[in-house]
C-alpha cells in the first residue's frame, strides 16, 4: 500500500474520457474549441478535432465543451480512472456512470429538462451553472461587482470570524501584466512536469519523473497530472490565457490568522459569489493557477494587497458570458455512505 502510493506519480496509467462529436449538428462555430481549457480541440475542415498536443485525448473535464455548444453536436463518453500508482482511483466511485443531475431520485425524469420546473431557484443555479470562460468584453458595472460581494459577506464563517478580503481588478493593463507573469513562471514549471511532443511521451525524461514523484509526495494536489495538464494548456496554446478573457478578475484573500480553517469559510464566501453572478446572469470561472506564480513577484502582492497577514485562496473571472454557457452536465456519482 506505501508502496502503491509512492509510485507512477508521473503519466500513470489511465483512462480518459472521450469526445464523439455529430459532424451533421456541427456547425463549425468553434465554442467548443475556444472554451477547451486544455486546448485539446481546434477546428480542422470546419470540425473540431484533436490538436495532438499530448499523446493521447487527456480531457478530464468531461462536459465543458458540450455544455457550451449550441447544436448538442458534442457528447463526451467514460471517465476519468487513473489504474496504478499515487492516484489511483478506479476503486473510489461507486460506478463509471456520470449521471445528469438527479434532485429526485429516480423519480427525475430522463431528460433533466422535464425536471427544471420542480426546482427552486437556488437549485436552478446550482445544476446549471458552468464555469464560464467564452466572455464578452463589455465591463461589469461596479454595482454588479459589489452586489455579487455582497452575496459572500453573508457566508457562513467558524465562529462568524468572516476572513475573507476582496481585490477587484478591472484594468485590463493590469490583468494582462498578471497574466504575463503567471505565464513566465508557468511555463518553466510545465516544463519540468510535462513531456513537450510525442516523442518525449515515449521517452519519460527521468529528470520529469524524479520532479512529479517527489512533489506529489509533498503537494500532492498539484503534483496530479491534470494540473500539468491544465498549466501546458495555459502557457502552451495560442487561445488560452490565464484570466481567459474575463474584463474583470476578482482576488480572494483571507486573513491567516482567522479562527479555524480559514480556506474553508473563505471558499463558502466564493460559492456565493459564484451563485450570485451566475443567477443575476453574469459567468464567472474559478482562477487557481496564480498562487506559485505570484510567490515570484513581491511588489506585484503587494500591489494587489497580498500582504501579512493576508494570503491568496484564488482569483474568480467574472464578465457577461457570450452566448449560452450555463447548462446541466453530468457528474460522477455521489460517494455516500448511509449509517
Ligand atoms: C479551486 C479551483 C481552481 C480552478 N482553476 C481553474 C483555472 O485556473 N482555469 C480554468 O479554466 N478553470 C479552473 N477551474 C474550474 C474547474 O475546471 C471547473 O470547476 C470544473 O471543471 C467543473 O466544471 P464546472 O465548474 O463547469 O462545473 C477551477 C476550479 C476550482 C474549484
Amino acid at each position: 500500500m506505501l508502496l502503491e502510493n509512492l509510485r507512477q506519480a508521473y503519466l500513470p496509467p489511465t483512462t480518459w474520457p472521450r469526445m464523439t462529436l455529430s459532424e451533421e449538428l456541427c456547425d463549425g462555430c468553434e465554442r467548443c474549441v475556444k472554451t477547451c481549457p486544455m486546448q485539446i480541440l481546434e477546428l480542422r475542415d470546419g470540425l473540431p478535432a484533436f490538436t495532438g498536443l499530448y499523446d493521447e485525448f487527456r480531457c478530464v473535464l468531461y462536459d465543458s465543451c458540450l455544455a457550451v455548444c449550441p447544436k448538442g453536436a458534442i457528447k463526451s463518453v467514460g471517465v476519468y480512472r487513473v489504474h496504478s500508482g499515487r492516484y489511483k482511483n478506479v476503486d473510489v466511485f461507486p460506478s463509471d456512470e456520470t449521471t445528469y443531475p438527479r434532485p429526485f431520485g429516480d423519480d427525475t425524469p430522463e431528460d433533466f429538462a422535464d425536471c427544471e420546473e420542480r426546482l427552486t431557484e437556488t437549485e436552478r443555479v446550482i445544476f446549471k451553472r458552468r464555469s464560464v470562460r467564452l466572455f464578452k468584453k463589455q465591463q461589469v458595472p461596479r454595482e454588479m461587482i459589489e452586489r455579487i460581494i455582497e452575496a459572500g459577506r453573508f457566508a457562513p464563517s467558524a465562529g462568524n470570524n468572516q476572513p475573507w478580503k476582496f481585490t477587484v481588478v478591472q484594468d485590463a493593463e493590469l490583468l494582462q501584466d498578471l497574466c504575463k507573469k503567471t505565464e513566465m513562471i508557468a511555463r518553466p514549471l510545465s516544463k519540468l512536469a510535462f513531456p513537450n511532443s510525442g516523442e518525449e511521451f515515449e521517452r519519460r525524461p527521468w529528470r520529469q519523473k524524479a520532479f512529479a514523484t517527489v512533489f506529489s509526495y509533498k503537494r500532492p494536489g498539484e503534483g496530479d497530472q491534470r494540473v500539468a495538464i491544465g498549466v501546458k494548456a495555459v502557457t502552451d496554446m495560442p487561445y488560452h490565457e490565464v484570466f481567459l478573457g474575463a474584463p474583470t478578475a476578482i482576488l480572494v484573500l483571507c486573513d491567516k490568522r482567522g479562527i479555524g480553517n480559514v480556506d474553508l469559510d473563505t471558499a463558502l464566501a466564493v460559492e456565493n459569489i459564484v451563485l450570485a453572478a451566475h443567477s443575476l446572469g453574469l459567468g464567472t470561472c474559478l482562477i487557481g493557477l496564480l498562487n506559485i506564480p505570484l510567490l515570484f513577484f513581491p511588489q506585484m502582492r503587494k500591489k494587489l494587497g497580498i500582504v501579512h497577514p493576508f494570503k491568496l485562496l484564488t482569483a474568480i473571472s467574472v464578465g457577461y458570458p457570450l452566448g449560452v454557457c450555463d447548462r446541466a452536465v453530468r457528474r460522477e456519482p455521489a460517494r455516500i455512505d448511509w449509517l
